[in-house]
């Protein structure tokens, strides 16, 4: 049962209070009382340090496009061991990935491998500044970009914030200096109208619009055609560069997200997926822009990890899996997935639905009209709700966020999206009647 005083988890959690700020080192693992210590996992199954055993619907924050422990990674991986695993010296194994990736996107003429998608976001903010020579971004209330500080501008604005309708410039850690502040125009993710209006009035400062076409904490209701328009058009009549975050996004398609939408971004920041379950950023995009990274020529980046050997061995293993068949696959069993939520639910009478776009998907517990930020900022007992939901899952065995962010895999079956249906049901059913 979860939570459990007396579980090795629950254990582990008191030692790591002694040596790690809150118990951990990534906020977003963070779950009350205690964190889920995990022993191993393997395909769509993880196993915790109690036996305890879930299926796991959220697969590394939507990272991991074939589950735990892929087979075709573990032995890429398994080659490159003991031929060494970090030089400073150029290696064709990061050639051959960045020839994988910019071979299937028409947009990538070149890409710049990093670490992480908050530096993938991070150095295309800072290339677009270097390329046009303008200081602000725009980005979207609510939008998550990782955790560059311009990028975290106004990630948590709630009720408190919306006294007048222009979304704001909000600090989000505390000490973020006002500059920052400053030089991020926060726009709406759904109002094209308002968004080219804020977008405008700045036309002149903007280096860049960073926009993710499938923004989970704005709810994943996915952007209208006019919206991306409007991005389009307005970056091109004002020099400013459209950057895709496609950090999550890049899992919707063979062609990523852009491909899907039909768009074609300046530049795109790329994360996850392409590191196949190792540490990974890159940015990717128009040579003219991406010359910046070039010596001389603007934007020094280093980086000791950058392009690691054994990240490009298991991306590349990772996406060689991704055929544009198996896209297709993963997509049709997200479509099967939101289909079955919705009928479920009617069914059931429960006030719920399901968000999202190919392979991901995210719960709200209410059933009004969702269509902006601010509707699908779910309200105190909508919270609770989902509180209470998440830990009935846990029990019976499913793991997906705690704000209702669910992530399939090419391992998950339709049996096993059946029955994590079936269970929410129960559990909201359950929470209903508290
Ligand atoms: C859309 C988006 N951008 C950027 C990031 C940051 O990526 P990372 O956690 O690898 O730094 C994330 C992480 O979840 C993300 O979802």
């Amino acid at each position: 049962m979860f939570p459990d005083p007396s579980s090795n988890s629950a254990r582990n959690f008191e030692r790591a209070k002694d040596v790690l700020p809150g118990g951990n080192s990534r906020s977003t693992i963070d779950l009350k009382p205690h964190p889920i210590y995990v022993a191993e996992a393997s395909g769509s199954k993880v196993t915790d340090v109690d036996g305890n055993v879930y299926i796991d619907f959220i697969n590394n924050f939507t990272s991991l496009i074939h589950g735990h422990a892929f087979p075709a990674v573990t032995e890429a991986v398994t080659v490159q061991l003991p031929k060494g695993t970090a030089f400073s010296f150029g290696t064709e194994q990061e050639l051959a990935h960045a020839e994988l990736i910019c071979g299937r996107v028409p947009g990538f003429d070149k890409i710049r491998f990093m670490n992480s998608g908050t530096e993938a976001v991070m150095n295309a903010i800072k290339a677009s500044r270097a390329f046009t020579g303008r200081p602000k971004i725009a980005k979207c209330e609510g939008a998550y970009h990782g955790s560059y500080d311009f990028a975290e501008v106004s990630l948590n604005t709630g009720p408190e914030d919306w006294g007048q309708n222009e979304p704001r410039s909000k600090a989000y850690s505390k000490g973020t200096p006002q500059g920052v502040l400053d030089d991020v125009v926060v726009i709406p993710y759904h109002d094209e109208v308002a968004a080219s209006e804020l977008l405008k009035r700045h036309a002149g400062e903007l280096a860049a619009v960073v926009y993710d076409p499938v923004s989970s904490r704005v709810g994943m209701v996915p952007p209208s055609q006019a919206y991306l328009e409007m991005l389009v058009e307005f970056c091109q009549s004002n020099g400013v560069l459209l950057i895709f975050d496609e950090v999550i996004a890049f899992r919707l398609g063979y062609e990523g997200a852009q491909g899907v939408r039909g768009v074609t971004p300046d530049l795109t920041a790329l994360g996850k997926i392409i590191g196949g379950g190792f540490p990974v950023g890159a940015v990717a995009g128009r040579s003219d822009v991406m010359q910046v990274f070039e010596p001389g020529q603007g934007l020094p980046h280093g980086g000791t990890f950058n392009a690691n050997p054994v990240t490009m061995v298991a991306g590349m293993a990772t996406m060689e899996g991704m055929t544009r068949d198996a896209f297709d696959a993963l997509n049709a069993m997200g479509e099967y997935g939101r289909q079955g939520f919705g009928e479920a639910f009617l069914r059931a009478g429960i006030s719920a639905q399901v968000t999202g776009q190919g392979s991901l998907m995210r719960m709200h517990l209410t059933d009004r009209s969702l269509n902006s930020y601010r509707t699908i900022y779910p309200k105190p007992e909508e919270s609770a709700r989902m509180a209470t939901l998440h830990q009935y899952l846990l029990n019976a065995g499913f793991y997906m966020a705690e704000y209702g962010l669910i992530c399939l895999s090419t391992v998950n079956t339709k049996d096993e999206v059946d029955a994590f249906i079936e269970a929410t049901i129960a559990g909201l059913t359950t929470a209903e009647a508290a």
